[in-house]
C-alpha cells in the first residue's frame, strides 16, 4: 500500500514561524486539497514537502521511506512530482525543449504523445518559447513538465487552476481527476475551493499555519464554516 504522510511538520524564513506543526496524509489514489486563506502558508508547506525549503522539524515519508528535507533534485526520483504555483519554467526554452530537458527517463517520443493527448493545445506551440505562451498555456506546460516523468506516486500541485479561463480550469480539473484514475495521489492546493473540495476526496483546511479541518470533500463543501468562509456563501 503506497501512502504519503506528513507529520508535525514545522517551517519558515528567519524569524517568521510559518508552517506550525502540520499533520496530514495521503492514501494511495486518494485527491486531497488543502485549502485556506491567501498567506495560510499552503505554498509554505509544499514547499518545504518538496525540499525547497528546509524543515525545522517534523518528518514527510513516501511509501515508507522518510523523504525528510529531501534534495530538490531527488524529488521526482523518489515518486514525488510537484507543480509550484508560480510555474518556473524558464522562458528562452521552447515547449519542445522545455519538456525533453525536464525528461529524466527514456523513450522521450512515447512520453511525448501522452502528454500532447492531456494537453492538444501543447502540440501546437510546440516551437514556441515558454515566455511567449499564455497564462493557462504556461500553466498546462508546468503540468506537462511534471507529468512527462510518469511514473510516479504522488502529484503535488499549486493553484493549478490560477490565471486560467473557466474552459480550461474545467479542463484542469478534469485532468486532475484522469491522473487519479490513472493510479496517481494528488495533493492539491487551491483558492478555487469549491472546485477543489468537488473532486477531491478529503481536505484540510490550513488557518495561520495550521490544519483546523479535516474532512471529506463532500462534508466540507455542506459545512455551513467553510461555505461561509471560503466559499462565499452566506450562511
Ligand atoms: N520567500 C519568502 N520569504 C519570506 N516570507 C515568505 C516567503 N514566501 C512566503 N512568505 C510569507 O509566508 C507566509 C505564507 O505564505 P504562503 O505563500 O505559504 O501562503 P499561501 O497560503 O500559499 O498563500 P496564497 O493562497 O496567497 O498562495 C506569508 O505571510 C508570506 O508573506
Ligand atoms: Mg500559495
Amino acid at each position: 500500500m503506497k501512502q504519503f504522510t506528513v507529520t508535525a511538520l514545522e517551517s519558515g524564513y528567519g524569524g517568521q514561524h510559518i508552517v506550525k506543526g502540520v499533520t496530514l496524509r495521503v492514501e494511495q489514489g486518494e485527491i486531497v486539497a488543502v485549502i485556506g486563506p491567501n498567506g495560510a502558508g499552503k505554498s509554505t508547506l509544499l514547499n518545504t514537502i518538496a525540499g525547497l525549503l528546509p524543515p525545522r522539524s517534523g518528518s514527510v515519508r513516501l511509501n515508507g521511506r522518510d523523504i525528510t528535507g529531501i534534495d530538490p533534485e531527488k524529488t521526482l526520483a523518489a515518486g514525488l512530482a510537484y507543480v509550484p504555483q508560480v510555474g518556473n519554467i524558464f522562458p528562452t526554452l521552447t515547449v519542445y525543449e522545455t519538456l525533453q530537458v525536464c525528461y529524466v527517463r527514456r523513450d522521450f517520443r512515447t512520453a511525448l504523445a501522452e502528454v500532447l493527448q492531456l494537453f492538444p493545445r501543447l502540440g501546437a506551440r510546440m516551437r514556441t518559447c515558454a515566455g511567449l505562451l499564455s497564462g493557462g498555456e504556461r500553466q498546462m506546460l508546468a503540468i506537462a513538465r511534471a507529468l512527462i516523468n510518469k511514473p510516479f506516486d504522488l502529484l503535488m500541485m499549486d493553484e493549478p487552476s490560477a490565471a486560467l479561463s473557466v474552459d480550461n480550469v474545467r479542463a484542469i480539473f478534469d485532468r486532475i481527476s484522469w491522473i487519479r484514475e490513472n493510479g496517481i495521489s494528488v495533493l492539491l492546493v487551491e483558492q478555487n475551493a469549491n472546485k477543489a473540495l468537488e473532486i477531491c476526496d478529503r481536505a484540510y483546511v490550513m488557518e495561520s499555519g495550521q490544519i483546523s479541518i479535516e474532512d471529506a470533500g463532500s462534508s466540507l463543501l455542506g459545512s455551513d464554516v467553510v461555505r461561509q468562509r471560503y466559499l462565499g456563501v452566506r450562511v
